[in-house]
């Protein structure tokens, strides 16, 4: 189905905002842990709008932006080059301020950098000179995460990700789909409900990315997190979302959001499905009319 401008009352009747009293919540478990989790959307963003002022110049980049992500919902966003993709992701993550609208994540006003939202752009910011496990360590190292308990969590990330055995190999002695792997464990540490991914995979051989899509999925499905990413290729995001968010050229705006009505996990034989096939046209179609 294709949802062409959300009509209002379709946002007025979105769930009630996390940390309203009458909201129910339910306990989930991450890597041993458990976790308070709120029923309404994990991210909430409406009108946003962003341009950047340079040399006097002003420039336009997000024309009006609204998304909303419920709890466990995967999403691509796919669009011309410099539409403005990853200056909403930026925005979303906390780390651009924006102009007018709201952006909420789990019902917080995003503001700064939260520790709900998990980021991971083109460039992997790995630290060469540590190992596998030191480098999933680091973000526990940096909240200050006690030893034992990163160390548990540590085991059950490198589990997920399917890294058992390699803890103390270096980055150099690893290939880029295991780096990429490292690079997921380590944002899994971080109990991240909302990951925002640009471009993530873009760098990988065809091969090595068809079996990092599909571990990717699985990861997230078991950890319940939902994720937003940006890619350019319209099989990925099929594959990988419940919904496909097409963006227009500069500046952005949401030209059309593909549901695609195909169970997970995924596998590569979904790739066959008819309603996949069909979400992908739909996507091509709507991507034809933005270029
Ligand atoms: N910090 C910045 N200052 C000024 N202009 C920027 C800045 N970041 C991005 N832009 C401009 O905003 C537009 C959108 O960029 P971007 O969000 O990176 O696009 P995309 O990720 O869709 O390719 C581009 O024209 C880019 O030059
Ligand atoms: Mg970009």
């Amino acid at each position: 189905m294709t949802i062409m401008d959300q009509p209002r009352e379709h946002l007025a009747s979105a769930p009630a905002r996390a940390g309203s009293p009458a909201e129910s919540s339910v306990l989930r478990s991450v890597g041993g842990l458990a976790v308070q989790e709120d029923a309404g959307p994990v991210l909430d963003a409406r009108h946003l709008k962003k341009r950047f002022v340079r040399d006097g110049n002003s420039l336009e980049v997000l024309a009006d932006i609204t998304m909303t992500l419920s709890p466990g919902e995967f999403a691509a966003i796919i669009g011309p080059s410099g539409c403005g993709k990853s200056t909403f992701l930026r925005v979303l993550a906390g780390l651009l301020p924006y102009d007018s609208g709201d952006v909420r994540v789990m019902g917080a006003p995003v503001k700064s950098p939260r520790p709900e939202v998990g980021f991971m752009f083109q460039g992997l910011a790995l630290l060469p000179w540590r190992n596998v496990l030191q480098n999933i360590l680091l973000p526990a190292e940096l909240v200050g995460m006690d030893k034992e308990l990163a160390s548990d969590r540590a085991r059950v990330c490198i589990d997920m990700v399917g890294l058992t055995g390699f803890e103390k190999y270096h980055l150099r002695e690893i290939s880029g789909g295991m780096r990429q792997r490292v690079a997921l464990a380590r944002m899994l540490m971080t109990e991240a409900r909302l990951l925002l991914l640009d471009e993530p995979f873009s760098s990988l051989d065809e091969l090595t990315r068809e079996v990092i899509d599909i571990v990717f999925m699985d990861v997230c499905l078991k950890a319940g997190s939902s994720y937003l990413m940006v890619t350019h290729s319209i099989y990925e995001a099929v594959l990988m979302s419940d919904k496909v968010f097409v963006m227009s050229r500069a500046p952005a705006q949401v030209i059309g959001a593909v549901d695609v009505a195909l169970p997970k996990p995924r596998t590569r034989e979904t790739v066959s499905d008819p309603e996949f096939v069909n979400a992908a046209n739909e996507v091509r179609k709507i991507l034809e009319t933005s270029s």
